[in-house]
């Protein structure tokens, strides 16, 4: 594939975990598990074959909603990953980024998440966002809010609010709209992921549940990408 037809940037909704543990007669947190190992196989191939931005759906805002020993594990596992992530893979060139709340968290993720961000803030690689706590709708009213900070400190006029101050308060200020974003598990919705970047990105939607992704499902999601005519309102 040439670069011209790989994505800069690839956003995926990691879901299907809790129906792929069910199939198998496993609790839920085992379908999380299993995820959570395809999260670093599939981080590792995006890097190696050249997507610059990845950004990965692991926890919503709604997703609070769940009984709490399902957000408990998620929680435990986020620190499992973060801190493997923090001892094993340093040597990799990934920078790691966080899209939404933080602040929900216990201080120990909170730690991890900022150790993490610091630890790789000047790698030249792939930049992975992952988006936790992260809901496009929230994310979307705390620009409104900043901006609307700005106006009534006398710094920035309402005619000026435009698309590019607007992206600048976003939490993906300074990277590009995703241009593909996959979504396995068969679901057809956005679930909140990237409202306002997704404007003009190619959706694949694929059957088969996240724990069982592999790079070659990532493959065809490109092929299908770059078989795509993006016309972006022109002709
Ligand atoms: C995705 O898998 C993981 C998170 C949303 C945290 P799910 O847990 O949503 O799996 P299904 O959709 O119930 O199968
Ligand atoms: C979207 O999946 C969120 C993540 C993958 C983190 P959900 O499983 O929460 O979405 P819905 O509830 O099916 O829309
Ligand atoms: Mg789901």
């Amino acid at each position: 594939m040439s670069t011209q037809e790989l994505p800069k940037h690839v956003g995926i909704i990691m879901d299907g975990n809790g129906r792929w543990a069910k199939k198998r007669g496993l609790p839920r947190s085992a379908g999380h598990a299993a995820g959570a190992a395809v999260f670093k196989n599939i981080v590792r191939y995006c890097s190696k074959i050249g997507i610059q931005h990845l950004t990965v759906y692991a926890f919503s805002t709604e997703n609070w909603k769940r009984p709490q020993n399902e957000v408990l594990t998620l929680m435990k596992l986020f620190k499992q990953y973060l801190s493997d992530a923090l001892t094993n893979f340093l040597d990799e060139n990934i920078r790691v980024r966080f899209l939404g709340d933080e602040t929900a968290f216990d201080p120990r993720l909170r730690e991890l998440i900022d150790e993490t961000v610091e630890v790789s803030k000047n790698r030249t690689g792939m930049v992975l966002n992952i988006a936790l706590n992260y809901g496009g709708r929230s994310e979307i009213l705390n620009a409104v809010r900043l901006l609307a900070r700005d106006v009534q400190n006398g710094v920035l006029l309402p005619e000026q609010i435009g698309e590019e101050a607007f992206s600048q308060k976003l939490d993906t200020a300074g990277q590009p709209d995703p241009d593909l974003i996959i979504r396995p598990s068969g679901e057809k919705r956005t679930s909140n992921f990237l409202l306002w970047q997704s404007a003009y990105a190619e959706y694949v939607f694929m059957d088969i549940l996240w724990p069982d992704f592999k790079p070659k499902d990532l493959d065809r999601a490109l092929e299908l990408y770059a078989a795509r005519n993006r016309r972006f309102g022109g002709i």
